[in-house]
Formats: structure tokens, sequence, C-alpha cells
């Protein structure tokens, strides 16, 4: 089936689509616009860009969101508000509303992915989130199948029960097949999360576990060929910081 379906009564053969198109799937013959066959990326630009409205999307919601420039948000906040962001590992027991856990998921879902797979999926631990805690400290405590690194960290620290989720309300597993596409969507329901008052620490030595435990793979079942790339341990924060950390000089350069 045809992806995007153009309007002709509504189409005035501007072009907009057709240069926007980041596959060549459009092109205009008689002052409207036609699809090519194959190739059509789905990323919707031709349905955002048409001043007319002409464009629908087959399988796809169509609502008429209107958009929010980022220009409309201060850089200067939104840098400082960035460089404030801190890693969360103290929470406090108050549950996260179901609203705000669904902000974070659209944030999410409304990340960049490498040929728009949107191929991101997000699986909340919510029922299951003490027995896969209490599958990765076992794996800890024993240490006998854990990488070097990880075991130095076992031995060193005495790995308490809430030692993965620092005993936050809400664990949201990232997987994909890409490791980029889900730290992008990962660091946007940051962002988000952030924005919403709450905290935020990714819990990779969770991640390591699922490597190491079938059985913890089969608890999380994710989508085929999905490899959990993150893991957002998140909740209200029982931390505040007073300033903003140092960092690293940059490392830049102009070619
Ligand atoms: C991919 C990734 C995995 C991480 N895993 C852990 C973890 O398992 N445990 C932990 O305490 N912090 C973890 N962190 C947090 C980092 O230690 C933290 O980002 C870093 O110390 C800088 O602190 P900041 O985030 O407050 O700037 C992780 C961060 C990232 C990006």
């Amino acid at each position: 089936m045809d992806p995007i379906l153009v309007n002709e009564e509504k189409c005035v053969g501007c072009e907009l689509c057709v240069k926007d198109c980041p596959s060549s799937y459009l092109y205009i013959e008689n002052g409207k616009a036609h699809t090519n066959k194959g190739g059509c990326l789905e990323c919707g630009h031709c349905y955002a860009v048409c001043p007319q409205g002409a464009i629908t999307m087959a399988g796809y919601d169509c609502p008429e969101e209107a958009v929010f420039p980022m220009t409309e948000i201060s850089s200067d906040k939104l840098l400082a508000a960035m460089k404030s962001r801190r890693t969360v590992r103290q929470f406090t027991d108050q549950a996260v509303e179901e609203e705000k856990i669904q902000k974070i998921l659209e944030a999410g879902r409304y990340s960049p992915t490498g040929g728009n797979s949107q191929n991101v999926s997000y699986t909340i631990l919510g029922s299951r989130q003490a027995e896969a805690e209490s599958l990765c400290v076992e794996l800890f405590r024993k240490g006998t199948s854990l990488p070097r690194r990880m075991k130095s960290v076992s031995e060193r620290f005495n790995i308490p029960d809430n030692f993965f989720f620092k005993g936050a309300p809400l664990v949201i597993v990232v997987s994909s097949r890409s490791t980029v596409d889900a730290g992008l969507a990962s660091s946007y329901m940051e962002l988000m999360a952030e924005s919403l008052g709450l905290g935020v620490l990714y819990s990779g030595f969770f991640v390591m576990c699922t490597r190491l435990s079938r059985k913890l793979r089969r608890l999380l079942s994710l989508p085929k060929g999905h490899k959990a790339m993150t893991c957002m341990v998140i909740g209200y924060p029982a931390v505040k910081y007073q300033r903003i950390v140092p960092r690293k000089p940059l490392k830049s350069k102009m070619l």
C-alpha cells in the first residue's frame, strides 16, 4: 500500500513536499504531487511541510498538531538546564504519575532514528521490577560469571538489595537493534523526565546483567532482535544539587 496519499483537490503543486523528501519519493506532474514506487521512509516530512494539508499517511493517525519551534525556548535557559541535569541515585518512594510516564514515553517516540526505523521499544518493569533487581543482585553477589570490570565492583562494594534501582519507583528498559537510536531516545526521555521534576539514573550495570542472564532476558521478553541498550531508573529525587559540576575541557577542533 502506498504510505503517502495526496489529495489532488487540495494539492496546488507547490513542490515543497518534493524538495523536502529525503528519498525522492514524490514528483510533480500536471501541477499535482504524485508518488513513486517504493523507497518512502515514512518520515512524514511531506505531511508536515504541505501548506494545503493535502497529504495524509496511510496507517498513521494524522492529527493536526501545531508545531512548537525550539526557538520559543530560550537557548540560555535550555543550556543552563542541560548543564544542571545530574544523575540521581537517591529517590523518594513517591510514585511517578501515569501522565508523566506517558510524556516520557512520548519524548522517546519522537526522537530521531536511523532510516526512520522507529524501532525502539520501551519496557516498564512494573510488577516484575523487584524480581528483575533481585536476579541482578544475585548475579553480582555470586560474582563468578561476571567480566573482570564488574567483578571488581562486586568485590569492592557490599551489594545491597536496591543496588540497581536505588528504591526508585519506575524503571524503563529501552531496547533496539541500534545503540544510537536507543541512546538518542533515552536522552530525549531523560530531558523530559527532568522537566517533570523527576531524576534519572542510567543503570549500565543492569544492562550488563541482561547480557549475562538468560533468566533476566526471558523476564524482559524484549522484541525479536532487540537488546537492552539503556535502563532508565526514574523517580522523584531525594537530593538537591547546589551548583553545576566541573567538566574536563572541551575536545573540539575545526578541520
Ligand atoms: C550509559 C550509562 C551508564 C551508566 N551506568 C551507571 C550505573 O550503572 N550506575 C551508576 O551509579 N551510574 C551510572 N551512570 C551514570 C554516570 O556515572 C554519570 O553520568 C557520570 O558519573 C556523570 O554524572 P552526571 O550524569 O551527574 O553528570 C551511567 C551513565 C551512562 C551514560
